[in-house]
């Protein structure tokens, strides 16, 4: 996106808020205004001093209150309703991020660090409105000052002012010079300080391996020279510290003496009274504040635009394709799984060759097979969580793609290793997203099955206690049954279990497994389980290796041919 670009994406934001964007603007020409008329009205105060005449005296005072309160409306105005509208702009951000964060693919997920988006939302957010907001503060208070104190300087002594004009801007660069040398050194010092951490920490933590090999000599030597050139950058920052505000202050007093020197010359200062004179050497003083922010706002600018590019690229992500047009309330459940194959990203591998696989709806399939076999990958194309790259895989007949996602996906319950627990209440877990659907009873019917009322009976307020953030209060076992008790009270005729009860004990497993065995009854259910116990009854079980089907068929067929199931089989009879 070009800068330009970015700017009128941000205008969109100001759209609704023009009013009171309008009253900020105001506010900040009254706050220049005023403050160039608190140069000027030197003029009629040292008028007054010369004059001490009765009505001076009545006028110059109100004259003071006057600017002061004037200065405080416009300065109330712009900064106040400048708030209103960065708020404004952070609040329509942050809901707009958030909302395209619940429909982007899993991919995203992947690519994306969870700390990463989180400060998107945070902080880059802040970011944009801050230096946005800043920006214009600057240009339309800063700048108008600027102009309305030149307008004056000018309107008093033109010739003055043009010969102001033309030294300024040598002074700002001297200025300037002065203060970028000084903010290089520091970067340097920054580099240095690095350098003594490195080496002070490879001594230390290499401690062992610098005593056996006689390193004390070697790393002595070098963490001396770098404090030594540690001490020389200090040594260059703190002389062009201390020199650098009296230098500041010679320059500018250097021009303003040369100023006055060339104002006192009768060509130049022509009728101009003490007052004019004063006012104006107000004036050239004051001036120098707002232009020196003018020349940072450059810099605020580059740095909002940056973290609204971050902010922009994000809304602009694809979200999940959901073209799909069929509507099912209920399907049966037959899964034809052809020739698929997938990868996570274009340029790597294929995790998936030429999976081949019909389930018939109602029955159950168990994966099993080494770790990194491929068997989450397969089950995560079921509710299309990644989209395969080939091949292609119906549902009673239908392509996935032809359904609507939300449809899909209702078809499908889910359980898996990570399980995930809202910080709310036991029972609004178990009914997540559809709490007004069901009825206590039925929850209370989903969490028995799951074996998970025996531990949430003992709990203070039984399905009504918190379970705190992601459920840290509870075990793995018991997070895991919850998990369990959500996909049963969901009732949807797929079930995927993806090592659903790898956190419980053999003994709760047992248990559970009587449950779920009563569950998969009647619904297509793909369990892929770390126990090969729990999976003898499964009317298919497929072998995966290295993301193939390199064996199916039932527990007895499988041992009887001795190959990869019957191997994993005889691992594991022999560990317990
Ligand atoms: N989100 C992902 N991005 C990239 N590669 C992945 C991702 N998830 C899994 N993989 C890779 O895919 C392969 C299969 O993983 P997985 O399906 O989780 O195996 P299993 O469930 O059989 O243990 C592994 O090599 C793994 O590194
Ligand atoms: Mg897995």
């Amino acid at each position: 996106m070009t800068n330009w670009q970015v700017y009128k994406r941000l205008l969109g934001y100001l759209k609704p808020l023009w009013f009171v964007f309008a009253l900020s603007i105001l506010g900040n020409a009254i706050f220049a205004m005023a403050s160039a008329l608190m140069a000027a009205a030197m003029e009629p105060v040292v008028e007054a001093i010369q004059n001490p005449t009765q009505s001076y005296r009545a006028l110059v005072p109100l004259l003071i209150i006057g600017v002061f309160a004037l200065r405080g409306l416009g300065f109330f105005l712009g900064t106040y309703y400048i708030a209103v509208v960065a708020r404004n702009i952070v609040k329509a951000m942050r809901q707009q991020l958030f909302d395209r964060m619940l429909t982007l693919p899993c991919r995203f997920y992947d690519q994306n660090s969870a700390g990463h988006l989180v400060s998107r939302i945070t902080f880059n957010v802040e970011q944009v409105t801050g230096a946005a907001t800043n920006a214009v503060t600057i240009a339309v208070r800063e700048g108008l000052t600027v102009m309305f104190l030149l307008g004056y300087m000018f309107y008093t002594n033109w010739k003055l002012t043009l010969i102001f004009l033309s030294v300024g801007p040598i002074i700002g660069l001297v200025v300037s010079y002065a203060s970028k040398r000084f903010r290089r050194l520091s970067k340097g010092i920054q580099h240095s300080m690095g350098d003594i951490t490195q080496v002070a920490s490879e001594a230390i933590n290499g401690y062992r391996v610098v005593r056996t090999f006689g390193g004390e000599a070697y790393e002595s030597e070098r963490f001396h020279a770098v404090v030594e050139k540690n001490l020389v950058q200090g040594m260059k920052l703190a002389l062009t510290k201390s020199l650098n505000t009296p230098v500041v202050q010679l320059l500018i007093s250097l021009s303003i003496a040369g100023l006055v020197w060339i104002a006192l010359a009768p060509e130049i200062i022509g009728d101009m009274t003490v007052g004019e004179f004063i006012a104006y050497i107000t004036a050239t003083t004051t001036i120098a504040k707002p232009v020196r922010q003018l020349t940072e706002i450059n810099a605020i600018i580059q740095r909002g635009i940056a973290a609204a590019n971050d902010v922009f690229d994000h809304l602009d992500q694809e979200p999940e394709e959901d073209q799909g047009v069929i509507d099912v309330e209920r399907v049966k459940g037959e899964i034809d799984i052809r020739q698929v194959r997938f990868r996570y990203a274009p340029d790597s591998d294929d995790v998936l060759h030429d999976i081949n696989l019909h389930i018939p709806a109602g029955k159950t399939v168990a994966l099993v097979g080494r770790s990194g076999s491929g068997k989450s990958t397969l089950v995560n194309l079921i509710p299309r969580f990644y989209d395969y790259t080939s091949g292609e895989i119906l549902l009673d007949g239908k392509l996935l793609k032809d359904y609507r996602l939300a449809s899909l996906r209702n078809q499908i319950a889910l359980v898996n290793q990570q399980v995930t627990l809202f910080n709310d209440t036991i029972a609004n877990n178990i009914a997540y997203g559809a709490r007004d659907r069901y009825t206590e009873e039925q929850i209370r019917q989903a969490a028995e099955a799951a074996h998970a009322m025996e531990f949430i009976e003992a709990l203070p307020d039984g399905l009504d206690t918190l379970v705190g953030d992601n459920g840290m209060r509870l075990s793995g076992g018991q997070r895991q049954r919850l998990a369990i008790a959500r996909a049963l009270l969901k009732d949807a005729p797929i079930l995927i279990l993806d090592e659903a009860t790898s956190a419980l004990d053999t003994q709760s497993e047992r248990y559970i497994q009587d449950a779920l065995e009563a569950v998969m009854k009647g619904r297509t259910t793909l369990v892929i389980a770390h126990r090969l116990s729990t999976i003898e009854n499964a009317d298919m079980i497929v072998v995966m290796d290295k993301g193939r089907i390199v064996e199916t068929g039932t527990h007895q067929e499988l041992l009887q041919k001795n190959g990869h199931y019957a191997a994993l089989h005889q691992m594991q009879f022999r560990d317990e």
